[in-house]
């Protein structure tokens, strides 16, 4: 069985007073929810405040990136070892607006993978194609291709532990979701791929599917049998929003 597996994405949104008022007000909202693993990916800078106020719960912390060198003349970037000295369990690596704004290529993106699962910590590797893609019927193609090239450097034997992300571009801050359905489809194939790729811990990595994921869409989507969880942006900034979003088997019942 996978456990479901939602992960707040802040991207460049909050303060550490921010911050460490949504852990407040988050924890107490929560502390009924079993059985999903809560993880919350913060900006760099209140990492460290935001896991002071994680201790001792179940919710993990995960940065939004990181480096794939050990250290050295890398200005301004964060390296594997000073997010495990903070707490950091996971890291979302190749974002689409890195891939997009930054430039980030799957071949860098599969070093920063490689890199965390060598540092005791869990890269979520986030793929997806844009608009353009999905109405040129490229979806599948551009997927395979990032998921083979991004998950390159991985090891059949850590491939478990990874987690994949299915981010459709132009369902990111939209408002736009995929169908559960269309959502379905593509993470059945990135599935068989995974499995074509690590055999029997193809079949274990858990597969989140992000893009305008809210409080009234998440039941729909996480009943898809290849959809293990959710990335979630805008509405995960709130703290009864995403205490909502985790607590999704509750949305069901109430729609
Ligand atoms: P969104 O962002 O939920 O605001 O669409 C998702 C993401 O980019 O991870």
């Amino acid at each position: 069985m996978r456990r479901p597996i939602l992960t707040a994405n802040w991207k460049m949104h909050k303060t550490v007073a921010e911050a460490e008022g949504f852990v407040d007000a988050f924890l107490p909202r929560i502390a009924t929810v079993r059985d999903v693993e809560i993880v919350l990916a913060v900006p760099f800078t209140v990492l460290d405040r935001v896991g002071q106020r994680l201790k001792g719960s179940a919710v993990q912390l995960a940065a939004q990136n990181v480096h794939p060198e050990a250290g050295g003349a890398f200005t301004a970037e964060i390296a594997v070892g000073m997010l495990a000295d903070l707490g950091c369990r996971y890291a979302i690596v190749g974002h689409s607006e890195r891939r997009s704004l930054f430039g980030e290529a799957d071949e860098f993106i599969a070093r920063k993978a490689a890199a965390l699962l060598g540092g005791g910590l869990l890269p979520i590797v986030c793929v997806g194609e844009s608009l353009g893609e999905r109405e040129a019927e490229r979806t599948f193609e551009v997927v395979r291709r990032q998921l083979e090239a991004s998950l390159a450097r991985v090891p059949k034997e850590r491939a478990a532990e990874i987690v994949i992300a299915y981010e459709p571009v132009w369902a990111i801050g939209t408002g736009r979701t995929a169908t559960p359905e269309s959502a379905q489809e593509v993470h059945a194939f990135i599935r068989e791929r995974l499995v074509e790729r690590f055999g029997g811990a193809g079949a274990q990595i858990r597969l989140q599917y992000g893009g305008s994921v809210k409080p009234e869409n998440v039941y729909a989507l996480m009943k898809q049998p290849e959809i293990d969880g959710a990335l979630v942006g805008g509405a995960s900034l709130d703290p009864e929003s995403f205490a909502r979003l985790v607590s999704f088997e509750a949305q069901g019942e109430s729609q």
